[in-house]
């Protein structure tokens, strides 16, 4: 799709749709009052009737409008309150979006920079000028996101797997039908703005991409998405760009480097697991990199401490973390970020097996502390934490891991917010307001010392599991003690990451609040 910035709307605007917004107390948008005018009070009449009541997110469309140069215009109500939430906006421009492309337009016009967006995010910049490049940003994202559509497995299997898919294949899609939107224009107020606004489109556009790679590769089946295919998606990518260097480690390279803990995870499973790393640099040779960490379980079945059945098809979403790491880097490639970052996946399958870890099991991990597996379904830490040890070589600014990581945390926060902890209080702060100005929001939980004990072992170092209680933080606290050298942050996306029941599908999160730290770090 082609997003562009235009201060002027042009005359002739061919099978195109004009986005405007009403309050419910019947308060116009500028450009909307400009169309209400030049047709007599049309859209005020419409409202005064009843039938344009300006609630929150009704749409309705107006065609062929009086002394209107767009054949159709989309008028979106947001509600009663004067300025809108961050999320509310983000919901606005999602609605309007998607309303949009249920037309045959081909292109949409956006002039919802205009709605006022809550003052109280002054995070967001604290001025004018920042407040409408962010909206620019927002309504990019907008216009691309709801583009989405599963990519399905015919185009992406292999020949003995899932050949076909039905046509009533939904996974998340956010429409039934493609659409025929191709373009969209968004209105600037000032076309002052307008060079630094393309840098804003572009960055809106990539994200929006990044989210579409990582749905995509979340709602694959785990028969097609192992390990393996992760790994090949990657070398993939790094035939894009020769910025991106893709180096991947399988099960022999990790032994040689004693990675305990990690080949524990895949040891009852015939897919072979792949630590896969992509250095992007886009940055000085002398920047130290942003190391992003994905836990990439292409299916957990806990292992012999096995899952429940109900509701286990959702465990393909246990590579949402590796997901997203994978997004950010489609994102920054798409925006040629000028900063170096490495992208790092930790993939592997949890399966039961005659050569399956099993309980009371005790491992060596690679940076040197023994293991006793007491659950082999707390087995995102395990790989996690050899990954962990093996991206201190790229002496990182930063390390932030990504991870659905416990049941825990989904009871705590629910599918809001991520769980953040952190040994650095600022990379802490930095990863919550680029949550906030993403909309895409963390909640922090602590990480103090007095929870250690719960992880104590009578046989090994650590357990790898800590009781009943705090299940969100003891496993942070458990990769907190392989991230001793470094800035490290990690983010529990297990509420996240995925949406369970009639709109089931990968939700593409963290992508969001990653690629805004990431254009601020
Ligand atoms: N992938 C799961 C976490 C999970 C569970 C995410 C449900 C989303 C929904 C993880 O590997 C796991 O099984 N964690 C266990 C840890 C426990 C054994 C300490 C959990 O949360 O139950
Ligand atoms: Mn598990
Ligand atoms: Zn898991």
């Amino acid at each position: 799709m082609e997003i562009k910035v235009a201060g002027k709307l042009l005359k002739k605007n061919r099978n195109s749709c004009l986005i405007v917004a009403i309050l419910s107390n019947g308060t116009l948008t500028e450009t909307a009052k400009s169309l209400d005018k030049a047709s007599g009070g049309y859209l005020k009449k419409l409202h005064k009737r009843g039938d344009l009541s300006g609630s929150r997110g009704q749409c309705r469309f107006v065609y062929d409008l009086e002394g209107a140069d767009f054949e159709r215009i989309l008028v979106i109500g947001t509600g009663s309150d004067k300025t809108l939430s961050v999320s509310h906006y983000q919901q606005l421009l999602r609605t309007a979006f998607r309303s949009v492309r249920s037309t045959s337009a081909a292109t949409a016009v956006s002039a919802l920079g205009e709605v006022a967006v809550d003052a109280a995010s002054s995070v967001i910049g604290g001025n004018e000028q920042a407040m409408e490049l962010w909206k620019v940003q927002q309504q990019a994202l907008a216009a691309e996101e709801t583009g989405y559509r599963f990519a399905g497995h015919d185009k992406l299997g292999s020949a003995t797997t899932a050949k076909k898919t039905s046509k009533k294949t939904k996974s998340g899609n956010d429409s039934d039908k493609p659409s025929k939107l191709r373009s969209a224009v968004i209105r600037l107020g000032s076309d002052g703005n307008k060079r630094t606004a393309g840098k804003h489109t572009l960055a809106g556009q990539a994200v929006g991409k990044g989210l579409h790679m990582a749905k995509d590769l979340g709602n694959l089946a785990p028969n097609i998405c192992t390990p393996s295919y992760l790994a090949s998606e990657a070398r993939a990518l790094a035939r894009q760009s020769d910025k991106l260097k893709v180096s991947v480690l399988g099960e022999k390279q990790m032994e040689k480097l004693g990675m305990g803990a990690f080949l524990a995870v895949s040891a009852g499973s015939r897919e072979e697991a792949k630590l896969i790393i992509m250095e992007y640099n886009g940055g000085p040779k002398s920047q130290r990199p942003v190391v992003l960490v994905g836990k990439g379980i292409t299916f957990d079945t806990g292992g012999i401490s096995i899952k429940p059945s109900a509701t286990m098809d959702e465990m393909k979403f246990d590579m949402c973390g590796a997901a997203s790491v994978f997004g950010a880097l489609a994102a920054t490639l798409a925006m040629d970020l000028k900063r170096n970052v490495v992208f790092a996946v930790a993939a592997a399958e949890n399966m039961p097996d005659g050569a399956a870890t099993r309980p009371g099991d005790v491992v060596t991990t690679m940076s040197g502390p023994s293991v006793e597996i007491l659950n082999t379904d707390a087995e995102g830490r395990l790989v996690l934490c050899d990954t962990l040890t093996y991206v201190k070589k790229f002496k990182p600014q930063a390390v932030i891991d990504v991870a659905t990581l416990t049941g825990a945390c989904v009871v705590a926060l629910g599918g809001i917010a991520t769980g953040l902890m952190s040994n650095s209080q600022s990379l802490a702060d930095d990863l919550l307001e680029a949550g906030q100005i993403s909309g895409d929001r963390a909640w922090q939980l602590p990480l103090w010392d007095e929870y250690k004990p719960m992880l104590d072992s009578n046989f090994a170092d650590l357990a790898n599991i800590g009781g009943r209680q705090a299940g969100a933080i003891t496993a942070g606290v458990f990769l907190k003690s392989f991230a001793e050298e470094f800035d490290w942050a990690h983010l529990d996306i297990a509420g996240t990451g995925w949406k369970s029941g009639g709109s089931k599908g990968a939700t593409g999160r963290p992508v969001g609040l990653l690629m805004q730290y990431l254009m601020s770090a």
